[in-house]
């Protein structure tokens, strides 16, 4: 059992072993061209969330990008299940990679029969502060500057990094993006909500988003509690005078957002339907706990 980050272990290509000790080659496709695909799956007192919902993504990812598919579906769970049972944390995330392998010689094209090679490791993870239950984050619009293809969930993030120092250097926490056609798109690791009197919008699942599992959850949970629950394209001018805007992630869950471009959202504080959604979201993860 190992609880600090340094001892952890890490699973590489059918081997556990220590994340000092492991390596791959220089050549393999993920490190060279980015051509690989990826998950990040949160674990509540040990237990994979909605593990289904994140295996069928993976497989969409690894079809859309014709990398085949180098697990079945229970090896996939008991590896993560060993890799999570390594470590002492009880809330975790996982987060594991497959790329298309090793190539020896430099091609754009890939060469046929390829081996992937599979990574994967874990993370405690850690509740959302204090600061941002009670304040909110700050976030800016940025023009989305991505490719038409981020319902794959593709290991390539150079744009999210560049997109997420850009919101840094203008003292904000993250970004919302905005799309050629003018519409919001998602945050750069993150869906995006927004509030206006009492209905729960979101853009509609395109090839412009991930199609997010927590997205997926703060849904089903607004339907349980008859929550309007709408999906439409939303534009800036919906953003600026929306009740309430919040982000969605495996690793945040629901967040508040308190300033969108430098302007107070609401009343500068996180709005009442979050917290409702906050409240309803740790009882829907204590059932899962309990019945798993
Ligand atoms: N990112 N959109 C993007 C671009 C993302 O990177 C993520 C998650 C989401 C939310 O998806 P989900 O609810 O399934 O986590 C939306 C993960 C956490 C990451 O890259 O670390």
């Amino acid at each position: 059992m190992n609880d600090t980050v340094s001892q952890q272990i890490v699973y590489l290509n059918g081997s556990y072993l220590p994340m000092s000790e492991s390596q791959i080659s220089t050549q393999d496709r993920g490190f060279l061209f980015g051509d690989g695909v990826y998950e990040v799956i949160p674990v509540y007192q040990r237990k994979l969330f909605r593990f289904d919902a994140h295996l069928e993504r993976l497989k969409n990812s690894l079809k859309a990008t014709s990398i085949s598919n180098p697990l079945t579906d229970s090896e996939w769970q008991k590896m993560l299940e060993t890799l999570i049972e390594k470590h002492n944390w009880q809330d975790q995330f996982v987060y594991l990679q497959v790329t298309r392998g090793v190539q020896m010689t430099r091609d754009h094209m890939p060469a046929e029969c390829l081996t992937p090679t599979i990574y994967a490791y874990t993370n405690p993870l850690k509740p959302v502060s204090d600061t941002i239950i009670e304040n909110g984050i700050k976030v800016i619009t940025l023009d989305d500057i991505r490719w038409l293809r981020c319902d794959i969930k593709a290991i390539t993030l150079l744009p999210n990094v560049m997109m997420k120092l850009a919101a840094k250097s203008q003292d904000a926490d993250d970004a919302i993006l905005i799309t050629r056609e003018g519409t919001i798109s998602e945050g750069t690791a993150s869906n995006t909500f927004m509030v206006k009197d009492g209905n729960l919008i979101t853009p509609p699942n395109s090839h412009e988003i991930l199609p997010g599992i927590t997205r997926m959850v703060l849904e089903s949970i607004a339907n349980e509690h008859n929550i309007p629950m709408i999906e439409k394209d939303i534009t800036l001018d919906d953003l600026n005078s929306a009740d309430e805007i919040w982000l969605s992630s495996s690793t945040k869950e629901a967040l508040p957002i308190t300033k969108l471009n430098g302007q107070t959202v609401g009343n500068g504080k996180p709005g009442e339907l979050w917290l409702q959604m906050r409240e309803y979201y740790q009882q829907h993860k204590q059932k899962f706990i309990e019945s798993h």
